[in-house]
């Protein structure tokens, strides 16, 4: 190719980039920060302290409810998503969402929440929704996935690894590194020891008691007659301490 024709193809390569880029821009749109304040007023803003919030599509809606204390968290946000998160004093550090290929999906953190470290991958599949309950303690190096990002197809061509929803009770203590997938449901109260993978098999046939579940897959350690409470042991057993 003479130098002519190369400087020509290299003008028509940058200017074909540029217009995907423009084409891009002008694709995002309509997308709000909303903060809800004490009072139920709601507030539209364009950056939230502690949260890098990137936009990628449109009429995608990030609620916050005052007060929030979020340290080094960001999402990427694409088409019709609604995140929310509802009121805390406890810190949200490290919260990570990937949503950048999502549609139509919906994340919700009630209120009392605080999470240490997590990703809770919305990207790959539309119309996924993950709830987590009030007053749940994320520890750190968390992943939640309601689906698997890549498919897996029988013989008529159908995908069978099929993406389900998150549902996390209310004051549910995720350990260190756990790995929560899709169809999950964990019962109110209960405790996922530190490196539990729980996945839609271990969801309990009676989900009105709290359970300890841990390993790989989850098994149940204890179910029932407990609770976990946020202070360490030495407050409820100084007596066995000088
Ligand atoms: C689940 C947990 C709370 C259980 O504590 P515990 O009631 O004192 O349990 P024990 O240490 O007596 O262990 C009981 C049994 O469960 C097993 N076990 C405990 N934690 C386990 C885990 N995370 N994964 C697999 N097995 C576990 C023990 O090996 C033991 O097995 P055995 O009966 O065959 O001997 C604790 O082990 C744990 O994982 N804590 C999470 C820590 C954490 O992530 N903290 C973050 C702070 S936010």
């Amino acid at each position: 190719m003479s130098r002519n024709n190369l400087y020509r193809l290299l003008k028509h390569l940058t200017f074909g980039k540029t217009c995907k880029y423009f084409d891009m821009l002008s694709r995002i749109k309509n997308n709000k920060i909303l903060i809800v304040k004490k009072d139920g007023k709601i507030k539209e803003i364009k950056k939230v302290k502690g949260l890098t919030i990137k936009f990628l599509g449109q009429n995608s809606v990030v609620k916050i409810h005052e007060p929030y204390r979020f340290i080094n968290c960001y999402f990427e946000v694409g088409d019709d998503n609604i995140i929310e998160i509802k009121q805390t004093n406890f810190y949200i550090k490290d919260l990570i969402i990937p949503a950048r290929m999502s549609r139509y999906s919906k994340l919700l953190i009630d209120s009392d929440c605080s999470v240490e470290g997590a990703k809770i991958w919305l990207h790959d599949e539309p119309e996924r929704i993950v709830k987590i309950g009030k007053d749940c303690m994320l520890s750190f190096d968390i992943t939640i996935w309601p689906s698997d990002g890549h498919a897996i197809i029988d013989d008529k061509g159908d995908a069978i690894n099929k993406p389900k929803n998150i549902m996390i009770g209310n004051h549910v203590w995720v350990g260190t590194q756990c790995l929560i997938l899709k169809g999950a449901n964990i019962p109110d109260g209960s405790i996922l020891g530190a490196r539990t993978l729980y996945t839609s098999a271990s969801n309990p046939k009676n989900s009105k008691k709290p359970y300890i579940f841990c390993g790989q897959p989850a098994k149940v350690l204890k179910s029932g007659n407990f609770i976990w409470d946020r202070n360490n042991t030495y407050y409820f057993n100084k007596k066995d301490y000088k």
